[in-house]
């Protein structure tokens, strides 16, 4: 899977403060180690993000998830037993040792144990966790490739460990198990409804996509996940030279391409589109709206994310 040498290069650049940006299963993550303060000023510095947007805290097993956070209820331990590795973030009291810097100020830290081979054996190897947040400058597309890592960050990164493209290609599920309720902070492939069923009810967070007020989850911005080329939810401008990414039907008269009916399939290949038409020098990218039901939950999300305006 990775290259002996190339793996003890990785984890050596961990351990000496450098940033490794290293493939998982959502998409490529940008990471360092969670207790050297510099490098993960340096993650913030490399992505042009603003401090008040947490990191998440990736760890290689559950006994390493609880060296990070101060508590470990039991809706956790549930959770990991049937999500982890996986793409679930769960969110607790972080213990003191980890850096204020990674969680930007709070007193909660997410983790989690992504399942991809590459990822667990770099941490393994560091042996210590590792922050990371996407590879991409803040607020475009995240990368679901190596190379979008090396387009967009290049020599910001010590360096990029190429695992091929992301099989769900869409960020993280993240739940917050901080406080009395559990609350869904940004949805993701694993929906609301299979968490439900390990822990019974749970809140969603108003995330006030549309109106430009402060948001209910730190770094949870109305506009992020954004290509350059504007993207319209459901709507086909009149006038300019654009695509249109279709369920349905295609549009007459517009180039058009077809999007796979399966949200999985979707999800798979919805940031590598955007990234190859944002080279493509289209004036708008428009999008069929997937459906408004619960396994399109976190595509829909991404969509409306991607085409708001601020
Ligand atoms: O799939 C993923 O989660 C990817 C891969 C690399 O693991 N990572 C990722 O990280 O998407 P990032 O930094 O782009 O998004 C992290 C988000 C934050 O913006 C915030 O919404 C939430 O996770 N988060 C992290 N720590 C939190 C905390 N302590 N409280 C609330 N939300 C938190
Ligand atoms: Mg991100």
């Amino acid at each position: 899977m990775i290259d002996p040498e190339l793996l003890a290069e990785a984890a050596r650049l961990i351990r000496d403060g450098k940033l490794v940006a290293f493939p998982t299963e959502t998409v490529y993550g940008l990471g360092a180690n969670v207790l050297n303060e510099a490098a993960v000023d340096g993650i913030f510095a490399a992505k042009g993000r603003p401090a008040t947007s947490p990191l998440i805290v990736h760890v290689a097993s559950v006994e390493m998830a609880r060296s990070v956070v101060a508590a470990w209820p039991q809706a956790a331990d549930k959770l990991a037993a049937r999500f982890w590795p996986g793409p679930l973030t769960l969110v607790l009291p972080k213990r003191k040792e980890i850096p204020l810097r990674v969680t930007a100020g709070l007193e909660t830290v997410g983790v989690r144990v992504p399942a991809h081979p590459i990822a667990l054996a770099l941490i393994r190897a560091a042996q210590v966790p590792i922050a990371a947040p996407s590879a991409n400058p803040f607020m475009s597309l995240s990368p679901t490739t190596a190379e979008h890592v090396r387009q967009s960050l290049g020599e910001k990164v010590a360096l990029v460990i190429d695992g091929g493209p992301s099989a769900i290609g869409l960020e993280s599920t993240v739940l917050s198990l901080a406080s009395n309720e559990p609350v869904l902070l940004r949805p993701g492939m694993i929906p609301a409804s299979e968490i439900e069923a390990v822990i019974g009810t749970i809140q969603i967070a108003n995330q006030a996509l549309s109106q430009n007020v402060s948001h209910a989850a730190p770094g949870m911005h109305a506009r992020h996940y954004s290509p350059k080329t504007p993207l319209m939810l459901g709507r086909i401008p009149h006038q300019g030279r654009g695509v249109y990414l279709y369920l349905t039907s295609s549009a007459a008269g517009i180039a058009s391409r077809q999007m796979p009916g399966q949200p999985e399939e979707y999800a798979a290949v919805l940031y590598s589109t955007l990234h190859e038409l944002d080279g493509q020098g289209w004036e708008w990218i428009a999008v069929e709206p997937p459906p408004d039901s619960p396994e399109w939950a976190a595509i829909l999300d991404r969509l409306r994310r991607a085409s708001a305006t601020s």
